[in-house]
């Protein structure tokens, strides 16, 4: 390759046309899923401090809001529940009549094009908000991974009867993947899909969720499930046993401090690879935005383009709404 003066790397970034041209990189709206926060009521439109303009909403909220999201072209929604009632072996998340249940059948009436995915995980319906069964191990309670599984299938069964077109599971207990497969296989529902949080690591970046979903963990952490941060062929091990199990698309979880771990696992696996920009990379940027030290949007684009360039195909952001709106002003 010819050096300078022959090559000018200027020459193809004199104007917009020409960049667009020779863009590597695009971020479309199709590539976007919106998480949305589920609970009793009616009219119910209660703020999350910490993730503004995000709101905890009662079912016939959030079916305006799935509208909304439709008309922006917005293909698919995350949904998570916020429960009444909490108790030590989460009922309340494989009750048919729970509230993530009634919210995705209520969104199959009235956007029946949305794609539905729901999150399947103990944690927001747990009286202790660990992501599993607690049992006393050595004087220690510990979240015991195999009872944990046939909660989160019952969890996962009751959201595909429900008509959710793909279930996401985050518990991150140890084959989890391979028994919801096999319950929803059993009842012949082998269209509903598996999005798994694959690589989902003890993460800082959570913390706005947790007032979100109401999910705090009372004691402890969640370090003997979540992947340790310093790790990253972990992932790839963690990954390579979700595909086995059945796992459609596999997730990194946070995104903006893993973009090393999506690179990884797009250059190592050929399924679809989802990128989940978590609360705290969310929280973090408004903060900013709302000082005036950062722009919100140049700032979004920016990191959600990373993403894509990192090698996510698609990508689960708060942002997804100002996206889907930012993408049709330009
Ligand atoms: C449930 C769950 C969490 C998130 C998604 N599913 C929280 C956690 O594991 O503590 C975090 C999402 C976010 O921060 O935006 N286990």
């Amino acid at each position: 390759m010819p050096g300078f003066p022959v090559r000018r790397m200027r020459r193809l970034r004199r104007n917009e046309r020409l960049r667009a041209l020779v863009r590597e990189t695009t971020l479309s709206v199709e590539h976007l899923i919106m998480p949305l926060f589920v609970r009793p009521g009616k009219g119910v439109r209660k703020p999350i401090e910490a993730m503004p303009g995000n709101f905890q909403l009662s079912v016939d909220e959030l079916t305006a809001e799935v509208a909304r999201l439709d008309a922006l072209g917005v293909p698919a929604v995350l949904l998570f529940g916020i429960p009444d009632a909490k108790d030590e072996a989460a009922t309340s998340a494989y009750d048919e009549a729970g509230v993530v249940q009634q919210a995705i059948r209520a969104v199959r009436k009235t956007t029946p094009r949305m794609c539905v995915v729901t999150d399947v995980c103990l944690c927001a319906y747990t009286s202790h908000g660990q992501c599993g069964v607690i049992v006393e191990k050595g004087g220690e309670k510990v979240v015991d991974n195999d009872r944990t599984l046939e909660l989160l299938a019952r969890q996962a069964l009751t959201h595909a009867r429900a008509g959710a077109g793909m279930v996401a599971p985050s518990d991150m207990m140890d084959g989890r993947v391979g028994a919801i497969r096999k319950a929803l296989d059993a009842e012949g529902m082998t269209d509903v899909a598996i999005l798994s949080y694959a690589a989902k690591y003890a993460s800082g970046f959570y913390g706005p969720f947790r007032e979100a979903a109401e999910s705090a963990p009372q004691f402890g952490d969640r370090r003997s499930y979540q992947m340790d941060p310093p790790n990253a062929r972990e992932a790839l091990a963690e990954i390579a046993l979700d595909i086995d199990e059945g796992a459609d698309i596999v997730m990194v979880k946070p995104a903006l401090a893993y973009l090393d771990v999506i690179r990884r696992v797009r250059e190592r696996f050929d399924v679809p690879v989802a990128a989940y920009s978590v609360s705290g990379e969310f929280a973090a940027v408004k903060a900013a935005a709302e000082r005036g030290w950062l722009d919100e949007k140049t700032i979004a684009l920016e990191i959600l383009t990373a993403m894509r360039r990192a090698g996510a195909d698609i990508l689960i952001t708060y942002w997804a709404a100002d996206v889907a709106r930012w993408l049709k002003e330009t």
